[in-house]
């Protein structure tokens, strides 16, 4: 298909989508000018800041579910059923949207998938939320079968007479990675009107619905953009497959299953350290980094590691003077407070008010 048929196609494809709006956008493009002068850099750096999305804190997953949402009331849904960890951005924000359009949200919560966490882990951030928004939390380990538990709560929910809608594993499906393919437009139509040609965009990637809509995405309307997504979960391999078959669902879920080929995948290692949720040095500098400086909350599971790769790839070098590389913000600022022993040493002085002045 030809460039403009191309774009006018799939613009026609999404606003035949089902959608409900959920999410502030478009969320603010920002230059990172006090960063970039902290590194030496240069090429400009810029901020998407998804963290600014709006709905129950904000984050990656309210572009999701405005498709997946859609997609339930379509089905007549009154109940909605998601999974993930204590401290899941994912399921967070599935509650807070469950809750603005009166659906009732049940939750299966996994425990035990980061090995050390800090004595209050379990009733903070993230899953204060969750209890906040109203869901219903029923608690499984990470090493149990959780597909069985959330197919036998989806099965009590229906014995029970509701109508309940399965959001998948972080939200990413096709369905849910559309939230990504128009989140590509929005960020190519802010650059134009700055005047911005973007070459890179970088940002942390695990179930993969991000990425693979933001391949479709620039695969459609800006091929000449390199995407780079850094694996955090310590399962760069699982990622890759994860976000190329999620790419080529969306990609035929828009009637466009060839547009992908050629195209490359990009999910980089390094960033994860010992494992999903557990620190590493990079993080620490780089969530210090974002907040020092450009007034950023990044958090220790995601974003953060996704920033020190950022940060990691621009001392590489990895960018040329004349380019304008951006750090997709994803949010995830709710888990910081779960994880608050790895700041306490952030405090840089004390005052002692035992003294006089
Ligand atoms: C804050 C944050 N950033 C990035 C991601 C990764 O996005 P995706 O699951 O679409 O790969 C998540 C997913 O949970 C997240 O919560």
């Amino acid at each position: 298909m030809e460039e403009a048929a191309l774009v006018s196609a799939l613009a026609d494809r999404l606003a035949a989508l089902p959608r409900v709006r959920l999410a502030h956008l478009p969320t603010p493009l920002e230059p990172l000018d006090r960063l970039r002068a902290h590194l030496g850099a240069a090429p400009r750096l810029w901020v998407k800041r998804d963290d600014c999305t709006g709905l129950g804190l904000g984050g990656n997953k309210v572009r999701k579910l405005e498709f997946l949402l859609a997609e339930a009331l379509a089905q007549g849904a009154d109940t909605v059923v998601t999974g993930g960890v204590v401290q899941s951005n994912h399921i967070r924000q599935t509650a807070a949207a469950a809750a603005k359009l009166g659906l009732e949200c049940h939750l299966a919560v996994m425990t035990g998938r980061v090995p050390r966490v800090d004595p209050d882990y379990n009733d903070t951030g993230n899953i204060l939320l969750d209890r906040l928004f109203g869901a219903h939390c029923v608690t499984v380990d990470w090493r149990a079968d959780r597909n069985a538990v959330i197919g036998s709560l989806m099965a009590s929910l229906k014995a029970r007479g509701r109508n309940p809608y399965m959001v998948p594993y972080g939200g990413s499906s096709a369905t849910g990675a559309m939230g990504f393919v128009l989140a590509a437009a929005e960020l190519l139509e802010q650059a134009q009107s700055l005047g911005v040609r973007i070459t890179h965009i970088v940002h942390a990637s695990g179930s993969a619905g991000t990425q693979a809509g933001l391949t479709v995405g620039l695969a459609a309307l800006a091929p000449e953009v390199e995407l780079i997504g850094l694996d955090i979960d310590a399962e760069p391999d699982r990622v890759r497959r994860d976000v190329t078959r999620v790419a080529h669902e969306a990609a035929s879920m828009l009637g466009m299953p060839d547009m992908l080929r050629d195209r490359p995948i990009t999910v980089l290692s390094g960033y994860a350290g010992e494992g999903y949720g557990l620190p590493t040095n990079g993080m620490l500098e780089a969530v210090k980094l974002g907040a020092r400086l450009e007034g950023l909350v990044l958090d220790p599971v995601y974003a953060g590691k996704g920033f020190a790769g950022f940060i990691d790839l621009v001392r590489q070098g990895r960018f040329a003077a004349d380019d304008n590389v951006v750090f997709w913000h994803t949010g995830g600022a709710p888990a910081l407070f779960a994880y608050r022993s790895l700041f306490a040493s952030f405090v840089v002085a004390r005052l002692d008010l035992t003294q006089p002045g």
